[in-house]
């Protein structure tokens, strides 16, 4: 018995492409979803969890109501389809309509200065990205920004997947008539790697990957069908070995006959794990220029796939924050919202020569300074010259 499990070790550590099975996958994918096991959301449809979003922020309102609904939408992503959808998470759509004038003008300045680094998932023409949208949407309007990351959804199901101190990154995918379906794929980390590359990381690390991101999408406008929404296969990311699988055709086939898709409205938001099998949809219509955001969220613990200049973003948008507020226009938990998707939320990597924890573990972030600044009223250049001290005291 004790030489048996000592022999099949090698096999339970090194997860490889060709011991991937299809009869153990659809054991695990071919499940229903039962909307008794989901009580805060309004509806399953194909298999993938609907939630309103007025209902879920209500139901969050206290901290056990919160603590219940972070708890479902966590297992719907660990144990459960693997996919929710809020319906109506804007509910209002001129936010939506303001970033998306910005993102439009951002392309169009790409298309005529040939920037923009193009596309590794598709080919040139049948779609427009904005890499790193996030902080271009800051430095651009930042009043909008806060509007826009202000969104409490965001907030709550980041929070209840990779826990606080989350890092937001953001893509904008433009995907035009014509524009072709991807191939199913998983997401970052291990879902960036060839075979050769993830056979190397031992079983644990394939199950780690899936808690490091957070895979979300705004919808920017209506998706009904024909204009390509993603295709998931919900269940898919439980099975363990599926980065390698994904290579193979049996299992891509499987995908291609087994895929659902729904239809989504301007301002609705989906959020996925990032190791559910997914493709973007092809676009069919006439004339409809598919727009999300594509939000990709990282754990504190995780390096996220973009760099992003964090100090940069927290002293453009903290006068915007404080004028906003002082005008009623975002209300104290916006801000705080708007201030996890900008500033860095966590204390480490630092220097701990020069930023020793004072009165606790660890030491100050991004995110507290915004929020002490916000707190005594500081003036806009105090905070931007306590933003270039700190970060200045955390390098090497
Ligand atoms: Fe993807």
């Amino acid at each position: 018995m004790k030489t048996d499990n000592i022999l099949k070790r090698a096999d339970r550590v090194w997860l490889t492409e060709a011991a991937c099975d299809l009869e153990d996958f659809r054991a695990e994918v071919e499940r229903t979803t039962s909307l008794a096991d989901y009580p805060h959301a309004a509806a399953v449809e194909k298999n993938v969890l609907i939630y309103d979003s007025a209902s879920v922020l209500k139901a969050a309102q206290t901290s056990e109501g919160r603590r219940a609904v972070l708890a479902e939408i966590c297992e719907a992503f660990a144990t459960g389809p693997g996919v929710v959808v809020l319906k109506r998470a804007f509910e209002d759509t001129a936010v939506i309509d303001m970033a998306s004038g910005i993102f439009d003008d951002i392309i169009n300045e790409q298309q005529r200065t040939h920037t923009g680094g193009g596309d590794h998932f598709a080919k040139p023409g049948a779609n427009d990205r904005i890499w790193n949208s996030l902080e271009k949407h800051c430095l651009r309007d930042p009043q909008n920004f806060a509007a826009y990351y202000g969104n409490a959804l965001i907030a709550l199901v980041s929070e209840a997947w990779l826990g606080p101190s989350y890092q937001m990154t953001a893509q904008v995918n433009r995907v035009n008539p014509g524009g072709a379906a991807q191939s199913a794929h998983r997401d970052y980390h291990l879902g960036f790697q060839a075979s050769s590359v993830i056979e190397q990381f031992p079983a644990h690390v394939h199950r780690l990957s899936p808690v490091l991101t957070l895979q979300g999408a705004v919808a920017h406008c209506d998706m009904p069908l024909e204009s390509g929404p993603t295709l998931f296969l919900p269940y898919s990311q439980t099975y363990v070995p599926g980065y390698l699988a994904l290579k193979r055709q049996e299992f891509r086939d499987y995908f291609d006959r087994h895929h659902v898709q729904l239809p989504l409205s301007k301002g609705d938001l989906v959020f996925f794990n990032p190791a559910l099998f997914h493709a973007a949809g092809t676009n069919r219509s006439e004339g409809i220029k598919r727009v999300a955001n594509l939000l990709q969220v990282s754990s504190a613990f995780g390096r996220a796939m973009e760099t992003v200049n964090r100090e940069r973003m927290s002293a453009v948008l903290y006068p915007a924050l404080k004028a906003m507020l002082a005008e009623g226009q975002l209300s104290g938990i916006e801000a705080a919202c708007a201030i996890a998707s900008c500033a860095e939320g966590y204390s480490f990597p630092t220097n701990l020569d020069r930023d020793p924890p004072v009165g606790g573990l660890a030491p100050k972030t991004q995110a507290q300074l915004m929020h002490e600044a916000l707190a005594g009223g500081w003036e806009d250049a105090a905070f931007a010259a306590a933003l270039a001290a700190q970060s200045e005291k955390k390098l090497s």
